[in-house]
């Protein structure tokens, strides 16, 4: 039986990753077609809490290391909402993939929030949900800017400053993205500490690109609401050039840029935390985002998936 259903999807950061940890501004987009589904079964007195899912299944009192933000996750839920967590069966199934920026711990958690609240018929509102979030995703990387928490639950891309959301942005044309695996997952918690260490060394460096980071930030925003492919392009890319010099780039992440340049994209740049994970690749139109994804995966991308941002209505 289940007695509650919890729903969160991907994000892809199309700008600001890193940046947004120190205040400054940028931009997230949703990713409905990759879901995180967490389903809870309230359990008869004495049968202790349990966790079903690809990674493990088991107590949930001894998860593995990397499901210790899960059970956090389920612990801070269930205590909000006045449940025994150790009476709860918590089952995930997650489109998402692991570590590859694509936001699978805040979308599992966030998962997991609504299906505990659910199973207590509670409707949690939007600031508390997101606080259980963010306690699921500090275990899971330390210090992180709720950007990710934010936009796993949103459905329109997601504009955050002084790690506060700012409101959605509007879309003045439909735009199409491609999201490139390089295939080699990486810990957002160790990128973000490597920009920490690096930023103790050298703060004059570090500051000033978190800065050129948080620059592009309005005139991303505004070739998003004009429709503009090519400056649009044009932000992402310099962000990736950006990114690259505090130290989170990587070979396979420079080549699967190059080769989106090369077959003519509007811009490129790794998403998420880096080391490892994606690509985000802007196709020139909506039509060739299809040849851009061959393109992707003939360069060595195990997978790709190709969204489109609909036009906001009434813009
Ligand atoms: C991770 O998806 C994005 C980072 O900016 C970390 C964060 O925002 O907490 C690297």
């Amino acid at each position: 039986p289940v007695d509650g259903t919890g729903r969160a999807h991907g994000k892809a950061i199309l700008i600001g990753e890193h940046a947004v940890v120190y205040g400054a501004a940028a931009i997230a987009l949703p990713v409905p077609s990759v879901e995180a589904i967490a389903q809870v079964e309230l359990l008869p007195a004495g049968s202790p809490g349990s966790l079903t899912s690809r990674l493990h299944t088991g107590p949930l009192a001894t998860v593995p290391a990397e499901l210790m933000p899960v059970a956090a996750a389920v612990h801070a839920a269930a205590i909000e909402v006045g449940l025994d967590p150790d009476r709860l069966h918590v089952r995930i199934d997650s489109e998402v993939p692991i570590g590859r920026g694509m936001g699978s711990s805040a979308a599992v958690a966030a998962a997991v929030v609504a299906a505990v609240a659910d199973a207590a018929g509670r409707t949690l509102s939007p600031e508390v949900r997101h606080e259980l979030i963010q306690e699921s995703e500090r275990v899971a990387h330390g210090n992180p800017s709720g950007l990710d928490a934010r936009t796993v639950v949103a459905d329109a891309p997601v504009r955050f400053l002084r790690r506060r959301p700012q409101g959605a942005v509007p879309v003045g044309a439909p735009v199409s993205f491609v999201i490139a695996d390089s295939g080699v997952s990486a810990s957002t918690a160790v990128a973000v500490a490597t920009v920490r260490a690096r930023r103790e060394a050298a703060p004059a460096v570090i500051d000033g690109v978190i800065e050129e980071l948080g620059a592009l930030v309005d005139p991303v925003a505004d070739a998003l609401a004009t429709g503009e492919a090519a400056a649009l392009g044009a932000g992402m890319t310099r962000a990736h050039h950006l990114l690259r010099e505090i130290g989170v780039s990587s070979p396979v992440l420079d080549d699967l840029v190059e080769a989106a340049l090369g077959v003519g994209a509007a811009g490129a740049k790794l998403t998420g935390s880096g080391g490892g994970g994606c690509v985000l690749a802007l196709a020139r139109t909506p039509g060739s985002a299809g040849a851009l994804a061959a393109a992707l995966r003939a360069a060595g991308a195990p997978r790709t998936w190709t969204m489109t941002l609909p036009k906001t209505p009434d813009l």
